[in-house]
């Protein structure tokens, strides 16, 4: 008998960028689209496009590149609103238009001020408005987690009379327990009486660590599609992590009714893109992306995987993307083979300027390093991707003199917007004087409020992964950088930061404001 699907719904982009500084450019939105797109998610929530003008491009950016996953614009209930994201998904070869409006009792009186007839004849509106632009129309009750379930009942079957294709349950503040929330998924499906007119969809967050439970439970309850994040990204604690709900599920065939579409080949390459990309660091216990999540310390348990892997691993790493850690590629490698390299393992360069870029810096990692593995080539493409993308500041040089009982001096050459300034300053040591010089060229800095560095690989000539944090009026960006030397990387990342700290800002939060 063939097993239904369960739709893979991600929303890194979207609920993802709304984790506090966790924002993206354009350039960096599309290249996680095009990796969820390999990964063959279903649907890609690409942004809010009322937001701001940077997130309507992006939405509408993100419509243009991907062609294979459905492009999904969010909208509150409002006229303004569900045009916007018409105008932006206009490209999309698949479009749907996610529209929502909160249900609860606290959210309706203390946030909308609003009557719940009031709420559901403005739902009713959303979603009929929302079906000029496209067919596929998602209705949200926001906060159902901790809606009463009469009026929940009565909100959906009016959503899906008015057109809504894909109904969702969000668990927005985290605070259902799996077997209510997977109960609650299950009577609004018996209760409803058109509720066979509709996909059913969860989408919980992570506030008491339950998040996946929570949708597991839904999708034993009859939910179809789950909203998630890769890395578990999102607002406050995150969303559920598209890795575990996907490798649960998959892991789990004897227990699930139905299975996704999903490639996990690519779940470690898009995990270490979003990670990245967004300066958060994913912790090594995490399940299926963190770096230990196959390795075994001690003696029992690597006796035994060496007698057969099943005694302690219940996934193939290989399946979800991790290499077997061999040396890849060396100094004398061409061009074609760091193509082919990067392909297998995930990573598809945007054009020939992309592959110049990630070939030139390869040569120049591995003149300096050796063995070059796969972890080096995925910071390398995230570099190099980097430097080609629209940036104010480019590193074009660093020189640090650092000796015992001197005090280090740095010397800095940047080019912002395509004209060479060079910095110098003394600093406490040999980052503090490079960022110190940086800071002697860039006015607009604001606070450094986090520096951490992490190796990428084994071995003192290990590329070394730099993330900084920088607050400027309440805003915070963070930045990455590698490199076999971690004063330059560290350049890198701050000059990351800097970058994402120039954008402009002005954005509207969906949750926040509105109706
Ligand atoms: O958490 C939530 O309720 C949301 C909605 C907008 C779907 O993100
Ligand atoms: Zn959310």
């Amino acid at each position: 008998m063939s097993k239904d699907r369960l739709i893979i719904f991600d929303t890194t982009l979207r609920d993802g960028e709304q984790s506090p500084g966790a924002s993206m450019t354009l350039e960096e939105k599309v290249r996680i689209a095009k990796t969820l797109e390999q990964m063959r998610v279903d649907v890609i929530e690409a942004g809010f496009p009322i937001a701001s003008p940077g997130d309507f491009e992006s939405v509408k950016a993100v419509a243009q590149a991907v062609k294979g996953s459905t492009v999904c614009g969010l909208s509150r209930s409002l006229d303004k609103d569900i045009e916007r994201a018409g105008e932006a998904l206009k490209p999309a070869n698949s479009a749907r238009i996610h529209t929502f409006i909160a249900t609860s009792p606290i959210h309706m009186k203390e946030k909308l001020r609003m009557q719940p007839e009031d709420v559901l004849a403005q739902a009713v509106r959303a979603v009929k408005k929302s079906r000029q632009y496209t067919d596929d129309v998602e209705f949200s009750a926001e906060d159902a987690g901790r809606s009463e379930l009469d009026f929940l009942c009565q909100i959906v079957e009016a959503a899906i009379d008015a057109g809504a294709t894909t109904i969702n349950i969000p668990d927005t503040v985290g605070y259902n327990i799996p077997h209510q929330f997977g109960e609650l998924v299950r009577q609004l499906i018996e209760r409803v009486p058109n509720s066979d007119k509709a996909v059913f969809s969860v989408h919980c967050h992570n506030d008491l660590g339950l998040a996946v439970g929570n949708s597991l439970a839904s999708v034993l309850n009859g939910a179809r599609q789950v909203e998630c994040t890769i890395n578990g990204l999102g607002e406050r604690a995150g969303n559920a992590a598209l890795e575990e709900v996907v490798m649960a599920v998959r892991t789990r065939q004897d227990v699930f009714d139905c299975d996704t579409n999903i490639d996990t080949s690519i779940i470690v390459p898009a995990s270490r893109l979003v990670s990245s990309v967004t300066g958060f660091p994913v912790q090594p216990n995490k399940a299926i992306v963190g770096k230990n999540a196959f390795a075994h310390e001690s003696g029992i348990h690597q006796d035994g995987v060496l007698k057969s892997r099943e005694t302690y691993e219940i996934m193939r790493a290989q399946d979800v993307g991790w290499s077997d850690n061999k040396i890849v590629l060396g100094k004398h490698s061409g061009r074609s083979a760091l193509k082919s390299r990067l392909e297998e393992i995930g990573i598809v360069l945007d054009g020939e300027e992309a592959l110049n870029a990630a070939f030139s810096r390869f040569k120049d990692v591995a003149d300096r390093k050796h063995e070059i593995f796969d972890e080096d080539l995925m910071a390398i493409a995230q570099e190099s991707q980097a430097s080609i993308e629209k940036a104010r500041y480019h590193l074009v040089s660093s020189w640090v003199c650092s000796e015992t009982g001197e005090t280090p001096h740095a010397k800095v050459t940047l080019k912002i917007d395509g004209e060479e300034v060079v910095g110098e300053s003394d600093g406490g040591g040999s980052v503090d004087a490079v960022f110190s010089a940086i800071k002697s060229i860039v006015s607009d800095h604001g606070t450094l409020e986090l520096y951490s560095v992490n190796s990428i690989t084994s071995g003192t000539d290990a590329q070394g992964e730099v993330t900084v944090r920088l607050e400027k009026g309440g805003r915070q960006v963070y930045g990455n950088g590698a490199d076999p030397d971690i004063v330059i990387a560290s350049a890198y990342a701050y000059l990351d930061a800097l970058n994402k700290l120039a954008l402009a800002t002005d954005r509207e939060h969906p949750q926040y404001s509105g109706v």
